[in-house]
């Protein structure tokens, strides 16, 4: 059974104070979840007073991106190590606005991962198609190249130890979701090619979906086989419809 993971990203948003409002609603209201792993993904400059407003409860912390070194002459950059230091589990890397909006390549992000595992951080892999993409019936195709360089080089040992978020570009901050038909087929297609290449450790990973998932279709995508959390972004900046989503089974009830 893989259990399911969701996740707020918080993108560039919050001022300091809105940050630790945000993440104390969110304890208060979900501390002791645990039928989900739930974490929050604020920006860098707040990731130690969401610490410790989110200390000693089940919600987990992680940041939006990393840097593939340690350390060194690397100005503005973040590393996975400093990330660690700060209390940090999780990192999302390769998020679409990072590859379309700052042009980020495959390469990178297999870089990035590498870094990031290497401290122990669970990287969250977002891959996902633009709509043309999907339009010309390109998205397997693009998806599968994502992994495919993303995950240059790497084992069945470093996907164990991954998360995965398909987010179609076109659902993302649009109000468009993809239906559970779409998502399912995706997701279906991910794990098998994953399992052609890695082996049975592709059936204990989990597959996030994201973009625009809201309280009110949460249940519907969070019940197929394939779909094993969510990667939230605008609906995770209100701390009541991020809890309806975690909360997605009394939904469904
Ligand atoms: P929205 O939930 O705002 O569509 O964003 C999804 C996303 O990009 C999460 O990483």
């Amino acid at each position: 059974m893989r259990r399911p993971v969701i996740v707020g990203n918080w993108k560039m948003n919050t001022t300091l104070r809105e940050a630790t409002t945000l993440a104390a609603a969110v304890r208060r209201d979900l501390e002791r979840v645990d039928d989900v792993e739930v974490g929050i993904c604020p920006p860098f400059v707040y990731l130690l007073d969401v610490a410790d407003q989110v200390r000693d409860t089940n919600i987990r912390l992680g940041a939006q991106d990393c840097h593939w070194e340690p350390k060194g002459a690397f100005t503005g950059e973040v590393s996975p190590a400093m990330l660690k230091d700060v209390g940090c589990e999780y990192v999302i890397l390769g998020h679409s606005e990072r590859r379309h909006l700052l042009g980020e390549k495959d390469d990178q992000i297999n870089k990035k991962l590498r870094g990031a595992l290497a401290v122990g951080l669970t990287p969250i892999l977002c891959i996902g198609e633009l709509l043309e993409e999907r339009e010309r019936g390109a998205t397997d195709a693009v998806v599968r190249g994502q992994l495919e360089g993303s995950l240059a080089g790497f084992g069945a040992d470093a996907l164990e130890r991954m998360i995965l978020a398909y987010e179609p570009v076109w659902a993302i901050g649009t109000g468009k979701t993809a239906t559970p038909g779409q998502a399912q087929e995706v997701h279906a297609g991910l794990r098998a090619w994953l399992r052609k290449r890695f082996g049975a450790v592709a059936d204990g990973l989990r597959i996030q979906y994201g973009g625009s998932v809201k309280p009110d279709n949460a249940a519907d995508l969070m019940r197929l086989p394939d779909v094993d959390g969510a990667l939230v972004g605008g609906a995770s900046l209100d701390a009541k419809a991020f809890a309806g989503i975690v909360r997605f089974k009394d939904q469904s009830a």
